[in-house]
């Protein structure tokens, strides 16, 4: 497994490179609140060919080292480094989620590192159901024991499906989880998003409870470049309930992309 040290932290990383002799690009994938790359693997499958993928563990996911960090502003931060650790320039940058308030605070700080952004099951504002923190903060100092909520997922959900979600979940610990979903209670970039002048995919699911599509509306209300996709059937963990769809939505965006512009 690929892993880079970034300012004296291991980080893991996915990655799939191209199979065509000149691939068209680079795309990397930053997963959500206590997530994991591992959430992107069929994403990624379903993409393998033309572009080369990456998906990394942030700090304190996964398997990689470090803490899990507060704020949004310290992902995006760190997220500089990771590509710079890679040598990574002119990307297309995707996230789930907190990891799409990443890709969304990056692009406002770091425009030129990029070349578009995919903006899945996410907002501009993020605020957290109060419940929801206090009962994450809970198992998080141990007072209760932790257990793993579905609601990111459809009620049509398979079992399966929720199976490998709970999977995922258990991978990261309780705190970091908490402190992700502190990071997500306290962004709010609502006044400053018509900053980002990149091509912009937005795909949120029809029944996602946790970012419901008016937040997506809302991004490509004011991204000029954008374009958006509802993903039937599925909730917020589209990686998860809906591979397929979303690798076909990411790819006809990279595509669109390609017959545009001579210099990708
Ligand atoms: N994009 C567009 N509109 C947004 C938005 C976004 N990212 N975030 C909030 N809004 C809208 C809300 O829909 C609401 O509009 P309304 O007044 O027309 O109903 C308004 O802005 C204020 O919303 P919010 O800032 O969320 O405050 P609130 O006190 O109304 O609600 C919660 C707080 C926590 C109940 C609510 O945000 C919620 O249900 N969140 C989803 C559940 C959750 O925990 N998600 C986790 C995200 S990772």
């Amino acid at each position: 497994m690929p892993e880079v040290m970034v300012k004296g932290t291991k980080i893991h990383f996915l990655e799939k490179k191209a199979q065509a002799p000149d691939p068209k690009g680079k795309v990397v994938f930053i997963h959500g609140s206590g997530g994991n790359a591992g959430l992107w693997q069929r994403v990624m499958d379903g993409l393998a060919g033309e572009y080369h993928l990456l998906a990394l563990d942030l700090p304190g996911h996964g398997r990689s080292e470090g803490l899990g960090m507060k704020r949004v502003s310290e992902y995006r931060d760190f997220l500089k480094d990771f590509l710079n650790a890679l040598g990574l320039e002119r990307i297309v940058l995707g996230g789930h989620s907190l990891g799409g308030a990443v890709v969304q605070d990056f692009t406002i700080y770091y425009p030129a590192t990029l070349r578009a952004i995919l903006l899945i099951g996410t907002g501009a504002r993020l605020r957290v159901l109060p419940e929801a923190l206090e009962v994450t903060r809970q198992m998080a100092e141990g007072k209760i024991e932790p257990r793993f909520d579905p609601w990111g997922f459809s009620a049509k959900a398979s079992p399966e499906v929720l199976a490998a979600g709970e999977g995922e979940w258990a991978k990261t610990s309780p705190r970091v989880r908490y402190h992700d979903l502190m990071a997500c209670d306290q962004f709010d970039i609502m006044k400053e998003i018509e900053k980002i002048r990149l091509p912009a995919l937005m795909v949120c699911g029809r029944e996602d409870r946790l970012t419901p599509i008016k937040y997506s509306e809302f991004l490509n209300s004011k991204i000029p470049d954008s374009k958006m996709e509802i993903i039937e059937g599925a909730g917020h963990m589209l990686m998860l309930e809906a591979p397929e769809a979303l690798s076909g939505a990411i790819l006809s965006f990279l595509r669109s992309l390609d017959s545009l512009r001579a210099d990708y």
